[in-house]
Order: structure tokens, then C-alpha cells, then sequence
């Protein structure tokens, strides 16, 4: 059983600016609070509300809205869409693009038969098939949604603040471990194997069975499902750590801290509802970079959490990028910076796609990172060069072919934003140098809840956001570079290629 942790001591930091201290009312919250009291409109403060917004369909790229155009009492057939739905050099959406659209409101007369073929299609095709099983999966919570009471989804809804802690008992006891490797335990078994109280032991294991994670196959008695197999993935196991004690406990004290900042974005890395929850005036990363078990926990979040989706190298069309309109014998110039790239796992990937293609790829992270790569990792690509780098200081490669910022940009608010893209910007030679964002491009219409759960752990843990395309280019453009194409996929997974046209600002 691993050990239960509650407070990580931090490492020695000199500059740190404040001691953690677990009393709410400690100098520091009463610090940031008082500031928030004294901000007189944070309307004025705030650049993303002050900068004037262009139109915001003019090329807005977004998710299209699923059409259901095959009648009902006839077989439904999903025209597997591209991957790529739209370039904004050729229009927002691409023509071959089949909408689909599941109804809004009213019942889907969908033929059991019908639906039970329409998933059966879904095996031949790609692994991810996103845009089939999102038209699936609505159909059917449309039809969970007509016949479920509101009283008693509200009453769900309510009590769905137990999932996140109760994932993170079962993941420290080891219990989807043990489920995997037994066909069956009972609840005294389970105690047993993690010297737990048993009778505890059948309350976590109640819940998890309530959220069909495990199943109860008789009384005290659970086998483990898909899903918690799943949870067995070390990355996964790492992610609900990180969840639960970072991105739960800055949520878990938003509502307070956004009530008295006049519920308005907040813009300040240092001073928001992170620093409000946790007592202290260091940013998430700053939290992270002095205790070594959470910062693991966080980076092989980051390295593995992709798995269950097509790596961005896979999902774009990355190579074209990188190689098109270039002479052969360029390509050994093509260098590809990863900024803020973690332990470079899309480096690694890249190195892949592009194995038969020379250059140098290079990884740059935060110090504390760069120093914990595991070497199995680096072994795998040695490829892969490490560099210590801090994105808020000008960027000393020059002349990279691309600069690539993953999930970095919507850990920030919009002025220190900027100036991440201006440190790149200052590298790039015009014509030729390219900056890849790959990040969430929020559509205008609905998204599920990971996506836009992600962005209130970008509002509570970072002060920072997931942006429309709106708000990206009004980034990119503040920073003096130009979007010249944006790729978004069935998700809202995007990629904006943006250059440098030469001196500007
Ligand atoms: C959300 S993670 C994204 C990691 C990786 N790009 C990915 O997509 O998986 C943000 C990364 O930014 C790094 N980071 C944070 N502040 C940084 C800074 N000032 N300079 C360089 N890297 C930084 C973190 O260490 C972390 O690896």
C-alpha cells in the first residue's frame, strides 16, 4: 500500500515569499483577500476584457455542430470525417465534412438494432473515432436525460464532489492495482492487502461501484472493470494525485475567492485562487518545483495522459509543416524546439514521425524538470537534447525551423502570454521560422466536460484560460507575430501555425 502523504514538506527555497501554513486566516489570505476588497473595478485591470473584440464569427473555427441527417427508422451510417476538420486557409470547415447532429431536445427515436450496428461499425475504424462516438454517446445520455428524474440528478450532481477524494483513497490503497491482478476479492481480502479497516473498506468500495468502476458481484465482493484497469495506467494513478491535491483544492475555494474579486477573471499567477487555497504567494509551478513526490506525480501526468488520444504529430499535419516549400537539402537545418516540453515525450513521438529526417529536436523545461528525466526516457530517443530554459527570458536558439508551445500558453494569463510568444518571436528569423500552439481552440458552442473542466483548473490553479480563436489571435497578434493557419480537431484540440513576417513592433 503506498504511503498517504498529507502535506508534502517543501525543499529549503530561499526565495520563497511565504511559509504554507494550513490556517485559512493566515497573513497571507488575509493578504490576497485584502487586495481583492481594495481592487476598485477589475473590469479595467483586466486586458482580456478591455482589449475590443473583432467579430466573433470572422473565422471562428469550431467544432460543427453534429446534424443527424440519415433518417431515424433507417440504418445510421457515420461517415468517418477528416481527422483535421478545418485550415483556416481554406475555410472554416472542410467541404467533405459530414455534419452530424444529435437533437437537442425531444427523444431519439433511435431503433436498438440501428444502435447496436452503428456501434458494431465502429470496430473497423480507427481506435479514437471521436466524432462517431460522440454522436453515440449523446444519443444515448439524450436518452438517459429524458428518463432520469432532475430531482435525482440534482441530487447526483451534488454528491459528485465525493469522486475526486474517494479516487484518491482507492489509487493510495492500491485498489485497482489488486482488483487487476485477482479475478475477485472480497472487502476483507482487500483489507487484508492494504491494511485497511474492512468495514471501511466497503464504503470506498461502495462508491466505486456506484460510479461503475468496479462491480459488486456479491455481497462484499467487487471484480475490476475497464475503467478501473484503467486507473492502473501510472499516469492516470499520477494524474488523480494531481487532481486531488492541486486542481481540487484551488476549485474547492474559487467560489470564495471569485465572489470577493467581483466575478471576474482572475489575471494573476501569483495572487489567485490557487494562492488563496494553498496559503502562499508561489505560482502552481513554483509549488511544484520544491516538492519532488508532486512534481513526479504531475509529470508523468503530463507525459502519459495523451495516450488515450492520437498524438498531436499524428493528429496534424505536422511533417507538411515542418518540410513543405523547403529544398531537400535544408532539412538537415530543421530544428524543432519543444518549449516547456516536459520529459519531451512529443519530441519523442515527433522523432517517429521524422525518423528519417535529420535535424536536432530539443526539449526545454524548468530546471527542476530537465533534472528529473527519467533515463529510461531519455534512453528511448536519445535523440532528444535537454536544455534548461525558462520561457519568460529570450529564447537562445535562434533560427529554429519550429517552436513548439504545448498546453503551455493556457497555463497563463493573456500579458505573460504574451510575453512568452515575444521571447520566441525575438528567436525567429522572418520567413522562415514557425511557432506551433497546440492547445484547447474553445469552440463557441457546447464542449464536454473535459474540456471544459480543464479550463477551470486553468482559472483556479493558474489564472489562465483555455482561449476561443478569438482570444488566440488577438495573442498572437499583441506579441507581433501572425496566425497563419489554424487546425482544430473534433475535440477542440488545436493547432495554430504562426510566424514571424519580419519587424513589426
Ligand atoms: C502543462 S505542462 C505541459 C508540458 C508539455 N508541453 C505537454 O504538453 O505535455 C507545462 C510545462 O511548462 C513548464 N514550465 C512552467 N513554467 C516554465 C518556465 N518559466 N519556463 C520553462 N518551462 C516552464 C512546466 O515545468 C511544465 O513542464
Amino acid at each position: 500500500m503506498s504511503t498517504v502523504t498529507l502535506e508534502e514538506p517543501p525543499m529549503e527555497a530561499p526565495q520563497r515569499l511565504a511559509t504554507i501554513k494550513t490556517d485559512e486566516n493566515s497573513e497571507v489570505a488575509s493578504k490576497i483577500m485584502a487586495q481583492f476588497h481594495a481592487l476598485p473595478t477589475p473590469v479595467e485591470d483586466n486586458p482580456l476584457l478591455k482589449t475590443p473584440c473583432k467579430d466573433a464569427l470572422n473565422g471562428t473555427t469550431f467544432l460543427p455542430p453534429l446534424v443527424m441527417d440519415t433518417p431515424p427508422e433507417s440504418p445510421v451510417v457515420c461517415e468517418k470525417p477528416q481527422t483535421v476538420l478545418s485550415n483556416l486557409h481554406d475555410g472554416p470547415v472542410s467541404p467533405e465534412h459530414k455534419k452530424m447532429h444529435p437533437p437537442s431536445s425531444g427523444f431519439l427515436p433511435l431503433e436498438p438494432p440501428s444502435l447496436t450496428s452503428l456501434i458494431q461499425s465502429m470496430s473497423d475504424k480507427d481506435p479514437y473515432n471521436t466524432l462517431d462516438k460522440a454522436l453515440i454517446l449523446d444519443s444515448a445520455r439524450e436518452i438517459v436525460r429524458q428518463l432520469e428524474n432532475p430531482g435525482e440528478r440534482a441530487m447526483e450532481l451534488l454528491m459528485s464532489f465525493s469522486i475526486v477524494p474517494i479516487l484518491k483513497i482507492a489509487v493510495d490503497m492500491d485498489i485497482f492495482q489488486l482488483l487487476a491482478t485477482h479475478s475477485e476479492l472480497t472487502a476483507s481480502q482487500i483489507a487484508r492487502f492494504s491494511g485497511a479497516e474492512e468495514e471501511f473498506v466497503v464504503r470506498i468500495m461502495r462508491v466505486l461501484a456506484s460510479l461503475h468502476i468496479t462491480t459488486i458481484t456479491s455481497p462484499r465482493t467487487y471484480t475490476h472493470t475497464p475503467l478501473s484497469q484503467t486507473f492502473t495506467a501510472p499516469p492516470l494513478a499520477a494524474g488523480i494525485s494531481v487532481v486531488h491535491e492541486q486542481a481540487f483544492r484551488a476549485a474547492s475555494r474559487l467560489p470564495e475567492y471569485i465572489a470577493a474579486h467581483g466575478y471576474h477573471n482572475p489575471s494573476n499567477p501569483r495572487t489567485g485562487p490557487y494562492q488563496f487555497a494553498f496559503n502562499t504567494f508561489d505560482s502552481w509551478f513554483e509549488w511544484l518545483a520544491i516538492r519532488p513526490r508532486a512534481a513526479a506525480n504531475f509529470n508523468a501526468f503530463m507525459t502519459g495522459y495523451r495516450a488515450a488520444k492520437p498524438a498531436w504529430a499524428a493528429l496534424f499535419p505536422v511533417e507538411d509543416l515542418l518540410f513543405q516549400g523547403l529544398p531537400d537539402a535544408n532539412h538537415a537545418d530543421v530544428t524543432v524546439v519543444d518549449v516547456g516540453g516536459g520529459f519531451g515525450h512529443d519530441l519523442h513521438i515527433l522523432a517517429e514521425h521524422c525518423a528519417r529526417k535529420p535535424g536536432r529536436l530539443i526539449c526545454q523545461d524548468q530546471a527542476s524538470v530537465v533534472g528529473s528525466v527519467p533515463a529510461a526516457l531519455r534512453d528511448q530517443a536519445p535523440r532528444v537534447e535537454f536544455m534548461t530554459h525558462d520561457f519568460f527570458t529570450p529564447q537562445p536558439i535562434h533560427g529554429a525551423r519550429a517552436y513548439v508551445l504545448k498546453h503551455i500558453c493556457h497555463d497563463w494569463p493573456h500579458e505573460m502570454a504574451v510575453q512568452i510568444l515575444r521571447n520566441i518571436r525575438g528567436a525567429m528569423t522572418p520567413g522562415y521560422s514557425k511557432l506551433f500552439i497546440l492547445d484547447l481552440v474553445m469552440p463557441q458552442g457546447r464542449v464536454g466536460l473535459p474540456a471544459a473542466g480543464l479550463d477551470v483548473v486553468m482559472m483556479s490553479g493558474f489564472a489562465g484560460t483555455e482561449r476561443e480563436e478569438r482570444l488566440w489571435r488577438e495573442l498572437v497578434e499583441e506579441a507581433g507575430l501572425r496566425v497563419a493557419g489554424v487546425w482544430v480537431g473534433e475535440d477542440g484540440d488545436g493547432l495554430l501555425e504562426v510566424v514571424f513576417d519580419g519587424e513589426m513592433i
